[in-house]
This record gives C-alpha cells, sequence and structure tokens, in this order.
C-alpha cells in the first residue's frame, strides 16, 4: 500500500486560491505518477469569511490542523481589511499555535529567470536561508505608555531563550548536513553562517553566537562555521551571493534579508517559504502576497505556490516527486516563460500549472 497524505488547503485572500489551483494540479499529477495518494480539504479562512462574520480564524480550527500532514497556504491579505488583523490572526497565528519554529527559505535563481544582479546566474544564486520563525521581536513582547502625549514610550521587545536558538541551530546544522553545497556536489564544503548583529544586539546575539559554536564543535564538526553581521550580509547577498551556501538567523533580520534574497532570485512570483514545525504540523507557501489588483484574471505566476507544493512533498518524504517537481518549474522557467511577471508570462495562470504538469 503506497503512503497517503491529508493535506489542509487554505486558498486564502486574492490570487491566493488560483495559484493554488495549479499547485494541487501538479501535486495530483505528482500523486499519480508517483504513487502516493493525497487528500486535499479545503478551509475557507481569509479577508473575505472575516468581512461576513467577524471571525478571523475559529479556535477550533488549530486543533483540527493538527489532525493534517501538512497545511498549503494560498495568500493572506485583503484589501478592505486593515493591515495586520489576517496577518497576525492567520499567519502569525498558525506559525504561532503549531509551533513552526523554522522558515525554510531558499534562494535559488532557476534557468531563464531574470536577476537584477549583475553577471551573476543560476550558479552563483544558489543559498538558502533559514530563519527562525516563532521568536525575537515576533512575540509581540512589549507595550505602550502615554500614547498619544509628547512623552509616549512604545517598547517592542527581541525575546529569545537559549531553547529556541538552540533548536533552530540544530535544525541548521543538519539542514546543512543534508543540502549543504558539499552534500549537493556544487562544493567542497558544508557551509552554515550565522547572521546577526554582535556588535550591538549583545546580548541577544551573544546568545545565539555562543551557541552555534558551542553545538557546532560539539555535534557537527563536519560543518564549516561563519559569521555575518546582518547589515553586511545584505551587502554581500548583492555582491558575492555565491559566497553563501546556508545562513541562520533570527525572526526579523529573515524576514528581511529573505525579501532581498527573493528579488534577488526573480522576485515574489517564483520565492517560495516553508514554515516547519519538525516535529509536527508545518505549512508551504509562495512568500508574495495576495496581490489584489491580479486576482480573478487568471494572470497571476502560480510558479512559487507549485514551488510550495514541491517542498512540502520534500517534507513529507516524497523525496522523487518533490525533485520532478522542482526540475519541471526549471524546465518551464528555462524554456517556455517570457518573464515571471503577472501579465508578462506569454501564458496564462493555469496554462502555466499545465506546462509545470506535462514536464512531469
Ligand atoms: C513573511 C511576511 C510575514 C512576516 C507578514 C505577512 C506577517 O512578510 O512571511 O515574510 O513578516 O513574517
Ligand atoms: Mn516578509
Amino acid at each position: 500500500m503506497s503512503k497517503s497524505y491529508k493535506i489542509a488547503a487554505i486558498p486564502g485572500d486574492g490570487t491566493g486560491a488560483e495559484v493554488l489551483n495549479e499547485g494541487k494540479k501538479v501535486l495530483e499529477a505528482a500523486s499519480s505518477k508517483f504513487d502516493f495518494g493525497l487528500d486535499l480539504i479545503e478551509f475557507a479562512f481569509g479577508g473575505d469569511r472575516y468581512l461576513r462574520t467577524g471571525e478571523v480564524l475559529p479556535d477550533t480550527a488549530i486543533e483540527e490542523f493538527k489532525e493534517f500532514d501538512a497545511i498549503y497556504l494560498g495568500a493572506i491579505g485583503h484589501p478592505d481589511v486593515k493591515p495586520g488583523i489576517l496577518e497576525k490572526g492567520i499567519l502569525l497565528r498558525l506559525r504561532f499555535e503549531l509551533d513552526q519554529y523554522i522558515n525554510l527559505r531558499p534562494i535559488r535563481l532557476y534557468p531563464g529567470v531574470e536577476t537584477p544582479l549583475k553577471d551573476k546566474g543560476p550558479k552563483e544564486i544558489d543559498f538558502v536561508v533559514i530563519r527562525e520563525n516563532t521568536g525575537g521581536l515576533y512575540t509581540g513582547i512589549g507595550g505602550v505608555s502615554m500614547r498619544g502625549t509628547e512623552h509616549e514610550i512604545a517598547v517592542q521587545s527581541m525575546i529569545y531563550s537559549r531553547f529556541q536558538v538552540e533548536r533552530c541551530l540544530r535544525y541548521a546544522f543538519d539542514y546543512t548536513r543534508r543540502h549543504g553545497k558539499k552534500t549537493d556536489g556544487r562544493g567542497t564544503a558544508n557551509t552554515l553562517g550565522l547572521v546577526g548583529k554582535t556588535n550591538v544586539l549583545t546580548h541577544v546575539f551573544d546568545l545565539w553566537e555562543r551557541v552555534f559554536h558551542e553545538v557546532g564543535e560539539l555535534d557537527y564538526i563536519d560543518i564549516e562555521r561563519e559569521y555575518y553581521h546582518v547589515d553586511a550580509a545584505c551587502m554581500w547577498m548583492v555582491k558575492n551571493p555565491e559566497w553563501f551556501d546556508v545562513l541562520v538567523t533570527s525572526n526579523m533580520f529573515g524576514d528581511i534579508i529573505t525579501d532581498l534574497g527573493a528579488i534577488t532570485q526573480g522576485g515574489m512570483g517564483i520565492a517560495v517559504g516553508g514554515n516547519i514545525n519538525p516535529a509536527g504540523v508545518s505549512m508551504f507557501e509562495p512568500i508574495g502576497g495576495s496581490a489584489p489588483k491580479y486576482a480573478g484574471m487568471g494572470i497571476i505566476n502560480p510558479l512559487a505556490s507549485i514551488a510550495a507544493g514541491s517542498m512540502m512533498l520534500e517534507n513529507l518524504g516524497e523525496y522523487e516527486a518533490a525533485e520532478a517537481i522542482e526540475r519541471a518549474v526549471m524546465i518551464v522557467t528555462g524554456t517556455k516563460l517570457k518573464s515571471l511577471a503577472a501579465g508578462e508570462m506569454g501564458y496564462s495562470t493555469s496554462e502555466v500549472g499545465d506546462l509545470v504538469v506535462k514536464e512531469i
């Protein structure tokens, strides 16, 4: 008997449903080719439901999601809902309550895709950022006092426990061992780079740096260790991205540098994020947002959503199928699409999905 997976699909807002449809189409093709079962169950959470009912996410949803093998997310963000409500109430709530403490973001330039970086190609732009996903500035710890007066104080604390730092670093070391450049035959070493700010954030990044070297020395002596200040890392991501193999960093820094990374890999039409709980339910998403102005037109690029599906299969252990989808995406970017931009692909959203299916 082949394996079967129960997937919670959340189309969400804007173009989310359109891209997720193509992702599902590709997943279904992979499931018949590679002989595993897929049971996709849809949940209509998002801006429309919130505007109708006043509820962002029912409390029961979290418990329900725990029964699934993974969550496949379209996009969150609605033009008629104040920014922050849906992001916090759906995306961040799921990350926190399902303890998805890793955010995995490959920065990989596929063949045929244009990058704004001069003289760089797929060989140079090929690394992975592991972003800590449930701590730091995202915990919401802090407050305001004397609001609206000239004495107003606002505090937002960067919180990290040793436990959070260590589990994230261990995941990053393990990941580097399995997917580093040496393992993949792309280089001579597997290298993990810590991105921090030890020269100013002397409490939090001292903790990160100490645990990084302690754990590395103890259990991952085969992995080379590097350290970059976050500001310098931004510079090198533009000037010498080929230096990087796997990077690990805090939540806020990871949020920022992965948008920079995304634009170097061709933009939001292709960038993927995995919100991972290695021992629980993980959630996979294109990181591009809901693009409301393109919604319903059939012109949005579904490749990020399709690639998120590939990352989901990889995490479920369907390695062959995951690889086949990524390879198909690379054929499509390399030989078919005129551009990754919405409306400029030379194909409609569903035609792009069909092109990928054909290559699987
Ligand atoms: C991301 C997004 C989210 C984040 C927002 C939408 C809350 O920017 O996934 O990178 O800041 O984590
Ligand atoms: Mn972001």
